[in-house]
């Protein structure tokens, strides 16, 4: 970015050369008149007001929402889509020279990974921090949570009485042995998940319940979460642990066939007798480096206004993480559930040991 205005200052002052030189060099008057058109020619340029976003979201309401946007505030957006491990990688290369001015990810981990790096810096705004309750967002202002999603659990109602269900300890049952689908530990919000486990347990409890989800498998882990669903519905285990959206996103899908996988199934929130289900956040953080930094501010404060926040829950099935925004009917009618309040930025912590303890459980 510092380079492209080191640009843009060569382009104008080249401009006012040609115009100065146009209008003739005497007079006041007409270097006056100079002036005024080279401001014009600014304000007009092409690059005009921007924010440039790295995000790892890969949601179709994303892409609206940042129209929508750019329609009520002029500003463009420039967006980079990847891995959220990639992109922190891209901003600890790029350094001081980094076009990016906004992070978004799909999980807390990374944020925090991203802020230890010192990646991010402090969002001084005080409407963020009286908008977001303090356990979805960084307690120094870091970053900040816009939605959040439950790693609860489907099932086949055939096969499974739900009383038999009770928390993710009560997958590691012997009777749950053959039957139990999930993800492969690549995945941010099982290492996340993962770190609960531990936050409650420690590292061996943690590697014992583990140990147990890879002993009860129904098959290696593989696919995504939607994909876990789509097993069940073909009778290749009973019970699943997926984010709550894609239920949401499954049920509403364009594909007919998805929309009879989803109702094949029921959703269950975990160990709501005890800690509560695992919640996660998807959200945001200014960059250490951002050269439009006030843009990122409005961009994280449009997307927390209620108006984008009920437009996530409605289309992505995610929940707000503003208390006073609506939800969906499907949310409202699986009903409100409680959330483990281990502190997210606690689970930021335990990032390395879950990879660990997946890797020596050998959950692929
Ligand atoms: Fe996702």
């Amino acid at each position: 970015m510092k380079e492209l205005r080191g640009l843009k200052i060569i382009r104008v002052t080249g401009l006012i050369r040609k115009v100065i030189a146009a209008l003739g060099s005497t007079g006041v008057i007409r270097v006056t008149s100079a002036i005024i058109i080279m401001t014009v020619i600014v304000s007009c340029s092409p690059e005009g007001e921007v924010v440039n976003v790295y995000s790892s979201r890969h949601y179709e309401v994303d892409n609206k929402l940042l129209a929508r946007f750019t329609g009520e505030t002029g500003i463009k957006v420039n967006l980079v889509g990847a891995d959220s491990d990639q992109l922190i990688t891209r901003l600890r290369m790029e350094g001081e020279r980094t076009r990016a001015d906004v992070l978004i990810t799909a999980d807390a981990s990374r944020l925090s990974m991203a802020k230890e790096l010192g990646l991010l810096q402090k969002m001084e705004s005080p409407a963020i921090r009286e908008k977001v309750p303090p356990h979805w967002r960084d307690s120094d202002m870091y970053w900040t949570g816009l939605t959040k999603r439950v790693r609860f659990f489907v099932y086949d109602p055939l096969r499974v009485n739900r009383d038999e269900l009770s928390g993710y300890e009560g997958l590691t049952g012997e009777e749950w042995k053959g039957r139990v689908l999930v993800r492969s530990s690549n995945s941010h919000y099982n290492q996340s998940l993962m770190s609960s486990i531990i936050a409650v347990h420690g590292e061996e409890g943690a590697l014992k319940w583990a140990e147990g989800m890879v002993a009860n498998m129904a098959r290696e882990p593989s696919g995504n979460d939607r994909d876990q669903v789509k097993f069940i519905a073909a009778g290749l285990g009973d019970v699943a642990i997926i984010n709550s959206y894609y239920m949401g996103l499954l049920h509403n899908s364009q594909n007919s066939e998805e929309r009879n996988v989803a109702r094949k199934v029921e959703v269950f929130f975990p160990n709501q007798s005890g800690r509560g289900s695992h919640v996660n956040i998807s959200g945001a953080g200014i960059t250490a480096a951002a050269e439009n930094r006030e843009n990122g501010l409005k961009l994280i404060g449009f997307l927390l206004s209620i108006e984008a926040q009920e437009q996530i829950a409605f289309e992505n099935f995610e929940y707000p993480v503003l208390p006073d925004a609506r939800w969906p009917d499907l949310l409202r009618q699986w009903g409100t559930f409680s959330a483990d309040t281990v502190s997210l930025e606690e689970l930021g912590r335990f990032r390395e040991q879950s990879v660990m303890i997946f890797n020596q459980a050998g959950w692929r």
